[in-house]
């Protein structure tokens, strides 16, 4: 037999690979929950493939078994699924039972879900079942995909994105500004790319600064998908009613002195992911409080913007990892050094 990377035949690979392009279909759509994918096999011949939709809707194996003609046995295939089949009634119910009805004679899984209700437990009812069940199959590319979900419930926080666009002259507001009129650094195609960030986040932070300056609107206008949810934080109540009290958006106002103070809050209503769209007050905290996986830094690449209020400092950690020329801008995206 052919071995690839870490053990796994060129074979397997290839239809994990075909699993994890299923999966990313389900990108903006399933909420909490993860992107799976799942591809079915008889001999070299490929009988059904599948993923999960949206929250809510059948699991990645349940829509390849449904595609297939909902058989009653698959006792000579084999199964790739991105994720470790749940073992547990949610929504849906336990896809090892599915699975161990059918027998397949192999099945090969990406990662290990990481959820307390199944964590190992689907792998190990399906081979105390005598079916052969191979786990970690691209299992790196898996967790990238879902970085989201497996923050989550391995460190019971959100994914933390930070993000800004800053001038050439690494400025991002201007103090003198009349509130609504506030300095507008990236062009419409960044504009488009920030809204697409929000797509992919359950829920957006500003701080009370921003909503005072610039009274933004905090919805998805420029991408297709559901507008996450807003958490404004506050130092002190909110001075004033802004906008934000007169939209159907559902936001929760978090007031505490610091952000320390304000985290247990935060962790609550996010979800698997966050995206802080500032202010740099705000900003600042959470870099020094090490709380962020990602950065994504918009720069004009136009001279001579007006502007007076300085960017954050990026952090010490910063890694730069990409760099997109997006219209008139770059985005510059940042991971933490390991
Ligand atoms: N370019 C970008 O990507 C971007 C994104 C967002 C915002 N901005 C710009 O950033 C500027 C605002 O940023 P920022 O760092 O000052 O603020 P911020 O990070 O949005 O908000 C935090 C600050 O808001 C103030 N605040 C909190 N609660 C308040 C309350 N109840 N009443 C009055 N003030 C309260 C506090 O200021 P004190 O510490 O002074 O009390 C706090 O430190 C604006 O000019 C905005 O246009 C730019």
């Amino acid at each position: 037999m052919e071995f690839t990377g870490r053990g796994w035949s060129a074979k397997d690979i290839l239809h994990m690979k075909r699993c994890l392009n299923l999966a990313e279909k389900g990108k903006y759509q399933v909420g909490d929950n993860p992107m799976v994918g799942s591809v079915w096999l008889k001999g070299d011949e490929i009988i059904s493939e599948g993923f999960h939709k949206k929250f809510g809707a059948d699991h990645a194996e349940v829509d390849a078994w449904k595609k297939a003609g909902q058989p009653s046995t698959f006792n000579e295939g084999t199964i790739y699924v991105s994720l470790e089949p749940c073992n547990h009634h949610g929504k849906t119910p336990p896809c090892s039972d599915l699975l161990i009805r059918l027998r397949p004679k192999r099945i090969v899984i990406g990662s290990t879900d990481p959820d307390i209700r199944v964590a190992g437990k689907g792998i190990k009812r399906l081979s105390d079942s005598g079916i052969e069940v191979l786990s970690g199959c691209l299992d790196r590319e898996n967790r990238w995909l879902n970085r989201h979900y497996f923050t989550q419930r391995e460190c019971h926080r959100p994914f933390v994105t930070l993000k800004w666009a800053e001038t050439l002259e690494g400025k991002v507001g201007q103090s003198q500004a009349k509130p609504q009129s506030r300095l507008i650094i990236s062009g419409q195609a960044a504009l488009v790319y920030g809204h697409r960030l929000r797509a992919e986040h359950q829920a957006i932070l500003v701080g009370g600064g921003t909503i005072l300056a610039d009274n933004p609107k905090l919805n998805l206008r420029n991408f297709t998908g559901n507008s996450p949810k807003v958490l404004v934080w506050w130092k002190r109540p909110s001075p004033e009613q802004t906008f934000l009290f007169q939209t159907n958006l559902e936001f929760k106002e978090i007031v505490h002195a610091s952000l320390k103070d304000a985290w247990p809050e935060i962790i609550e209503y996010a979800g698997n992911s966050l995206l802080v769209e500032g202010g740099p007050k705000t900003q600042t905290q959470f870099i020094e409080m090490g709380l962020w996986d990602e950065i994504h830094r918009i720069v004009s690449q136009n001279p001579q913007h007006p502007g007076d209020i300085a960017a954050p400092t990026l952090p010490d950690n910063a890694q730069l990892v990409d760099s997109i020329p997006i219209g008139s801008d770059i985005v510059y995206i940042y991971h933490p050094k390991k």
